[in-house]
């Protein structure tokens, strides 16, 4: 039995909510394997919406088992109050949800040195979502963090005030006014409440959930472009948002891996600051935000909007080893007289089709045009319905990225996804 993957190719927000709510049908088991409540995952079906943020989107699906990987960092706060949502629609989440005890905790002053360091940036800020998430890997890698198995112990309290204590000495190197103590009782109130939820040894679970005929579907968050290591740095975020970031949060070989699922929107979008070669500025720009409703899912912060980027796509294929593509939100461009894609980049005046290392570099895309199809696409029901410039369109992708396109998605609703027969 394999582990494979659902990630997003670009800065995130492509739809991998509604991707993996879809493949859940076909999958027992759906993991999350990194980042944490920056994410947002938006799951529209039977004229319901969820936005979920750490509970893994396989969450609405009778007869599956969710687990929160070893990689993920968890804020008990933002965790209960998304699982009560998710309750109050009838969901038995205590029945379908298993945590690892190796997950990280956002603690509130995580969340208190995201906002000070940000705000000591100056005009370089990052643009976090400032859910604590960066502070909370740099613990985790300067090996003081506290982890969900950790509650369990008896001088739990004693370990939080000892953290707790070292990140408000941090703080004192900061201009910045803040209240330690006005979320901690709500805290550890909310770290009680993940006892409701089976915390197991994750990565033992994963692999004898693979060696007893159980496929694994991993969850990834945020986008290949805000990976840590190979995301346009500094813009980036801070865990390994990458193919290999499911191995190493969920505690599965690299030979395990399966089917890799890249998804991306058929134009781009970013939130926060750093490069986006494709941006636009103008109207059109600004129709893909309206139409495509591009504000961030959590925060409501406007998405910068802007052309496919083929040069950046097929760098994310590269690192992921994609094997099949996911092309979401092609509808949103359906009243469009002209579609472009960026087929390469003129950088400081020189031809490149590779991403560049200095986010400083002027990026220039060399643009290929495509004629709109200009039908409505949200209710085509199968491929064959697919307006002619609309075929010519994804057939340009695929050959560009030798990589065939499986899954189109023509809608938010989990109906309104074509798969493609082999
Ligand atoms: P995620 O973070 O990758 O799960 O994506 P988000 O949920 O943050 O953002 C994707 C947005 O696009 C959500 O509002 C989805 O409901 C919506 N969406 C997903 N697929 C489609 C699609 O094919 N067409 C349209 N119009 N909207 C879609
Ligand atoms: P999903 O899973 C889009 C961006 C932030 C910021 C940078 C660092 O919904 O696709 P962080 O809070 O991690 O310190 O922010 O990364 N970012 C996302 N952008 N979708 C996300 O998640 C994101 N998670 C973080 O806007 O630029
Ligand atoms: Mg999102």
């Amino acid at each position: 039995m394999k582990l494979d993957v659902v990630l997003g190719l670009q800065w995130g927000d492509e739809g991998k909510g509604k991707i993996v709510d879809v493949l859940a049908e076909t999958y027992p088991v759906i993991a999350r394997f990194q980042g944490g409540p920056n994410a947002g995952h938006s799951i529209h079906f039977e004229g319901k919406k969820f936005v979920l943020r750490s509970v893994p989107s396989g969450s609405f699906r009778k007869g599956t088992i969710n687990i929160i990987g070893s990689g993920v960092v968890l804020d008990p706060i933002t965790f209960r109050e998304e699982c009560e949502n998710i309750k109050a629609a009838g969901i038995p989440l205590e029945e379908r949800l298993y945590i690892s005890k190796k997950t990280h905790l956002i603690l509130p002053t995580h969340r208190i040195i995201d906002a000070a360091q940000e705000a000591s940036k100056g005009k370089s800020k990052i643009g976090s979502t400032l859910k604590g998430i960066g502070p909370t890997y740099t613990d985790k890698v300067s090996r003081v963090g506290l982890r969900v198995g950790d509650i369990l112990a008896p001088n739990f309290h004693e370990r939080f005030e000892a953290l707790k204590a070292k990140h408000i000495e941090y703080l004192k190197g900061f201009d910045f006014e803040y209240n330690a103590e006005e979320h901690e009782q709500e805290w550890l109130e909310a770290a009680e409440y993940l006892k409701n939820f089976k915390i197991i040894d994750g990565e033992y679970f994963a692999n004898e959930c693979l060696d007893t005929n159980k496929n694994i579907l991993a969850e990834g968050a945020q986008g290949s472009m805000l990976d840590i290591d190979f995301g346009s740095y500094p813009f980036v975020t801070s865990s390994n948002t990458i193919c290999p970031g499911a191995c190493v949060g969920l505690g599965v070989a690299p030979g395990r891996i399966g089917r890799v699922y890249g998804i991306f929107k058929a134009y781009c979008t970013r939130v926060g600051s750093g490069p986006f070669p494709t941006e636009l500025f103008d109207e059109t720009g600004e129709e893909l935000r309206n139409k495509g409703f591009e504000y961030g899912a959590v925060t409501g912060r406007p998405r910068r909007c802007g052309w496919l980027d083929l040069v950046a796509l097929k760098y994310a294929i590269m690192l992921n080893g994609v094997t099949d593509l996911i092309m979401m939100k092609a509808d949103v461009m359906d009243t469009f007289d002209t579609i472009k894609v960026a087929t390469g980049y003129m950088v400081n005046g020189e031809p490149t089709n590779k991403f560049p290392f200095d986010t400083q570099s002027e990026i220039v895309p060399v643009y290929k045009e495509f004629k709109g199809w200009k039908k409505p696409l949200c209710d085509t029901k199968s491929e064959s319905e697919f307006p002619y410039e609309f075929r010519v369109f994804i057939k340009f992708i695929e050959e560009e990225l030798k990589v065939p396109v499986k899954i189109i998605s023509v809608g938010p609703d989990r109906e309104q996804t074509i798969i493609r027969e082999d």
